[in-house]
């Protein structure tokens, strides 16, 4: 359930219209209900309560410092993967005792500064860095709580692009391998295996494959332990799905946090061990949207195009994964409206520059809102400033009130980074240089 309603025939954020938010911050705009985080982060912890688990939230879905605080003053951990996203976390004040740091290709850089903040656990993810974070915590004199994240070739069925649990992607070691890799563990320096880590990818709406990745990881577990490993904490990663279809109903279409919890119970609720859990997309993802208004509405040969402000640049999830966001006016329609089928796009010279095709919309005029829904997640992170068009900015909403949490980036900022080296103009290009 979410806080974007319709009341008086407007679209609400919490107590907030739309309509007054695109007025006073300008569109393209993210706007995220801070009730909404709340309520999805609760309802998780909710139904993972009597286990002993932690919740860190993957900043990688909405990196936002005042979406990450809004989730850490309610007790939320992070999951980070990179040196940029330690800093948010740490930044909105979560404390790196709550602090899990994954990925395949952290830098020396990045493992120092997160052993120089404590984190709770390094998720390794290759032989290579497992030698190098040894190298790096033995030259800082200390020691690296580190989990291996064993990739359990378990198939995630969802998108292949977000599937990270098989044996062809990049992820994690083989699980077929965990015995050796602990192993080497024991013998190398500034290393202490206290956890175990598994993440088979995202949007997942189908629990067998959690069934199946869990209860692997439930015999390794007991493997190393029967090995000599004292093993206390086991990263259950994220990946939980989100009804993109009917978001902003109240009926859940797709198996929810209970769901999810009753399995991890029923597979590993007696395991004595922490459970860490990172969700990032459960949480985030049906708390935000992406609000833009109508700029021309074309009639093509054989479709009706509404062309609005916001582009693939600003949120990539249809052009890149064929993603479904439902989009929605900001003016209720009236009871028994026409509704006409129109193809949404974005101004981008390209034809992947689209929201949604035959979409069924009171009929459009120039200036009017829409809004692309479950875009709190995903959306501003992945965001890009292709065709000169710079970051949007971030408002977050609470009851009656709203703050930008994120200016809107000018194309002055961006040009302010860039400089003319000073020969550019001096001379032309020798003759025979330039092909
Ligand atoms: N933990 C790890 C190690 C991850 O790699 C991810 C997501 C998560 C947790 C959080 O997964 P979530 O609960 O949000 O599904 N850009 C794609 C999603 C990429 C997910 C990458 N890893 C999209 O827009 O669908």
């Amino acid at each position: 359930m979410d806080h974007f309603t319709y009341r008086d025939g407007a679209l609400h954020a919490e107590d907030v219209p739309l309509a007054d938010i695109a007025a006073a911050v300008g569109t393209p705009v993210y706007v995220y209900s801070r009730a909404t985080l709340a309520r999805h982060y609760r309802v998780f912890a909710d139904a993972f309560a009597g286990l002993d688990a932690t919740i860190c939230y993957a900043v990688k879905a909405n990196s936002n410092l005042a979406v990450i605080r809004t989730l850490g003053l309610l007790g939320a951990g992070a999951d980070v993967v990179s040196g940029g996203e330690l800093q948010r976390a740490l930044a909105a004040g979560i404390p790196a005792e709550r602090v899990v740091f994954s990925g395949v290709g952290k830098t020396r850089d990045e493992l120092a500064q997160a052993l120089a903040a404590g984190v709770m656990e390094i998720n390794v993810e290759s032989d290579p860095e497992l030698e190098v974070l040894s190298q790096v915590a033995a030259a800082m004199g200390v020691e690296a709580r580190v989990a291996v994240r064993i990739n359990p070739d378990v198939d995630a069925r969802t998108h292949a692009k977000i599937t990270t649990g098989r044996s062809e992607n990049k992820f994690g070691i083989e699980w077929t391998r965990t015995r050796e890799v602990y192993a080497r563990i024991a013998e190398l320096p500034g290393l202490r295996a206290e956890g175990v880590a598994v993440h088979i990818g995202s949007q997942l709406t189908d629990m067998e494959p959690y069934r199946d990745a869990y209860t692997r990881m439930r015999d390794l577990v007991a493997m190393l332990r029967a090995d000599g490993h004292d093993i206390r904490r086991l990263d259950l990663g994220g990946g939980l799905g989100i009804p993109y279809v009917d978001a902003g109903n109240t009926a859940q279409t797709t198996p929810g946090p209970a769901d999810y919890a009753a399995v991890v119970r029923e597979v590993l609720g007696d395991l004595d061990c922490r459970l860490v859990l990172e969700p990032g997309r459960v949480i985030a993802g049906n708390a935000g949207v992406l609000l833009t208004r109508v700029i021309y509405v074309k009639e093509g040969a054989t479709r009706t195009f509404v062309i609005v402000d916001a582009a693939m640049n600003d949120l990539m999830r249809p052009s890149l994964y064929d993603a479904y966001h439902k989009i929605s006016p900001v003016r209720e329609p009236l009871p028994g409206e026409g509704l006409i089928e129109a193809d949404v796009v974005g101004p981008i010279c390209e034809s992947g520059d689209s929201f949604g095709k035959a979409r069924p919309l009171p009929a459009c005029q120039p200036d009017d809102l829409l809004v692309l829904r479950s875009a709190g997640a995903y959306g501003a992170v992945m965001a890009s400033a292709y065709n000169a068009r710079p970051l949007v900015p971030e408002v977050l909403v609470d009851g009656d009130r709203f703050a930008v949490v994120r200016e809107r980036v000018t194309i002055q900022d961006m040009m302010d980074r860039e400089s003319m080296p000073d020969w550019l103009d001096a001379a032309a290009p020798a003759e025979g240089k330039v092909a």
